[in-house]
């Protein structure tokens, strides 16, 4: 498998990533209190269509929806419900998609209604490891940077890590190398070289971080029912540093203009 895109694979893995980023900015103002998952897995669906594109993790490996819709003490791969959210919910939204032969990958946690302070809390840092590990995601550096950045900022907020699941290279499959743990250590793991393309994806807890997969075969929830939130951004490394293709590019708006 390819590690390293070619520039016309990067600027496709460009627009797919501004595709993803719409979709999930899109999605945002249906998260609330009384929406089923998979009423948003639906719509996402939609939106995904409307932008021309197709779900990546439908039928992946027998995966039968569009979206992992992960609610609460669900970490990832729970599949969208008839359970209608309640206020204070997080809600952990992964979706991928395919367009013209690349694919990118993301995940956000949202808030359903108001939440504590604490799950505020989990959710910016979360957030912020995500930043942390992108950071490091730089020429001549090994992976193992990305993973003890990330795995710094859990230990300093004292929040559990998810061991067992990882980033991943991206671009032409839904999983490639390399593994991009969330802990680690700086010198070890692959070298990142210019043209990689990542999912870098920290999953963290309010709890131990430990984690198991119910029967149905996917849905992945803490043992400690201890909840839990990951962000997820695809990122291709170049020799001027990590680019995140999976969010909105800053559109310059009137008011820009001096
Ligand atoms: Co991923």
């Amino acid at each position: 498998m390819a590690l390293i895109k070619t520039p016309t694979q990067l600027n496709l893995i460009r627009q797919a990533g501004q595709k993803l980023a719409r979709v999930l900015v899109d999605i945002k103002t249906s998260v609330k209190p009384g929406v089923t998952t998979l009423a948003l897995d639906q719509q996402i669906g939609n939106l995904i269509s409307k932008e021309r594109a197709t779900p990546s993790f439908l039928h992946y490996e027998g995966y039968p929806y569009t979206t992992c819709i992960s609610v609460n003490e669900q970490v990832i791969h729970a599949f969208p419900s008839t359970y209608q959210l309640k206020e204070g919910d997080i809600v952990t939204i992964d979706v991928g998609l395919w367009y013209k032969r690349v694919c990118v990958d993301a995940a956000r946690t949202y808030a359903a209604g108001a939440i504590s302070d604490t799950n505020r809390t989990l959710l910016t840092t979360t957030q912020k490891a995500l930043q942390a590990g992108i950071a490091q995601a730089q020429v001549g550096q090994r992976i193992g940077a990305v993973s003890s950045a990330i795995q710094a900022v859990a230990q300093a907020n004292k929040l559990g890590i998810v061991r067992s699941y990882t980033g991943h290279g991206v671009g032409t499959a839904v999983h490639e190398d390399p593994s991009v743990p969330n802990i680690g250590v700086k010198t070890d793991g692959p070298q990142i070289r210019a043209g990689m393309v990542l999912a870098i994806e920290p999953m963290f807890t309010l709890g131990s971080g430990d984690v198991y997969t119910e029967n149905d075969g996917w849905t992945v929830v803490t043992v400690d029912k201890s909840w839990a939130a990951q962000f997820e951004d695809t990122v291709i490394v170049t020799p001027q540093g990590p680019e995140i293709v999976t969010r909105l590019l800053h559109k310059v708006k009137k008011s820009d203009i001096v």
